[in-house]
């Protein structure tokens, strides 16, 4: 499906190299943007360069970057500049989670997951953000998460890392809003990824939650739907996001009764 707002327009997605971001990259590709992929997997991003290129002519751009090195976020992004002369849409999509009860997580993993989801995910946000507001054009999309509306045991730690990343984006978004930037958080529940690879290492929270897994391909198409839109929140699927609201309304309640339903890890 074309989406004819996109045509031509700069797109850069972190977290390029799989799963969501590889998925929204493809759905941009087929509706003539021109693309920029990073992430540190450099050798799949060359291999979906190549077939995005070959498949639908576009413009594609791949960089090596850990988002979580601030000064190579820097450089890539001023080369980008250089290169595109602007940018209209970021998806801040690269992330990681290790699901672990707060006393077993280990100083390193706390600040990998940090550096990675919320000062990563800033740090390419501050790089765009002059510029989009100089223009009074561009939209920055942020991939955070269900668990940035519901912390649930065993997830504390990234938990933590994706209600910063709500935080940041709700203000951000009345930050930006007389430029005409556009700020979208997308809050998706669990998806069929390699993300399970090293988050739940035993298994155990896949096999509990299959049946209810999203497909990558449906979020990103949820994500692309919505670029250039005025759209505050993605929340995926919607019977989750009601247990959100309902969490807001009675916390006490929704812990006690949720308890069971949330011990799925
Ligand atoms: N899967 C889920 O159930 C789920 C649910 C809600 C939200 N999310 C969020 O959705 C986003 C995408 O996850 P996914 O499910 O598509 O998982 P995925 O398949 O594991 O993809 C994660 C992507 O992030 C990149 N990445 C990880 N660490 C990075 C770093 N330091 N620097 C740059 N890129 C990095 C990975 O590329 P490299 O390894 O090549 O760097 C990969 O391209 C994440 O923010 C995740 O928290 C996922």
């Amino acid at each position: 499906m074309v989406r004819e707002q996109l045509k031509g327009k700069n797109i850069v997605i972190t977290g390029a190299s799989g799963g969501i971001g590889a998925e929204i990259a493809r759905l941009c590709a087929a509706s003539g943007s021109n693309l920029v992929l990073l992430a540190r997997s450099i050798d799949k991003l060359v291999q979906l360069q190549n077939q995005l290129q070959q498949k639908h002519q576009v413009k594609v751009d791949v960089y090596q970057l850990d988002v979580s090195d601030t000064n190579q976020v820097k450089e890539v992004f001023t080369d980008i500049f250089i290169k595109m002369g602007h940018v209209d849409i970021l998806v801040n999509n690269a992330g990681f989670g290790i699901f672990r009860e707060a006393h077993q997580a280990s100083f390193d993993e706390i600040k990998g997951m940090f550096d990675v989801n919320v000062v990563g995910l800033m740090a390419c946000t501050s790089m765009v953000l002059p510029k989009m507001r100089e223009r009074r054009f561009g939209h920055i999309i942020n991939i955070a998460s269900q668990a940035g509306k519901i912390a649930t045991p065993k997830s504390s730690v990234y938990s933590a890392t994706k209600h910063a990343v709500l935080g940041y984006t709700n203000a951000l978004r009345m930050e930006v809003s007389d430029f005409n930037v556009l700020v979208t958080s997308v809050n998706p529940g669990p998806i069929a990824t390699n993300f399970f690879n090293i988050a739940d290492e035993k298994g155990t929270y896949v096999k509990n939650v299959q049946r209810f897994m999203l497909q990558p391909e449906y979020v990103a198409g949820k994500v692309v739907d919505s670029m250039l839109k005025k759209t505050r929140e993605i929340n995926l699927p919607r019977w989750m996001n009601m247990g959100s609201i309902v969490y807001v309304l009675f916390p006490r309640l929704f812990e006690r009764l949720g308890k069971k339903a949330f011990n799925q890890k």
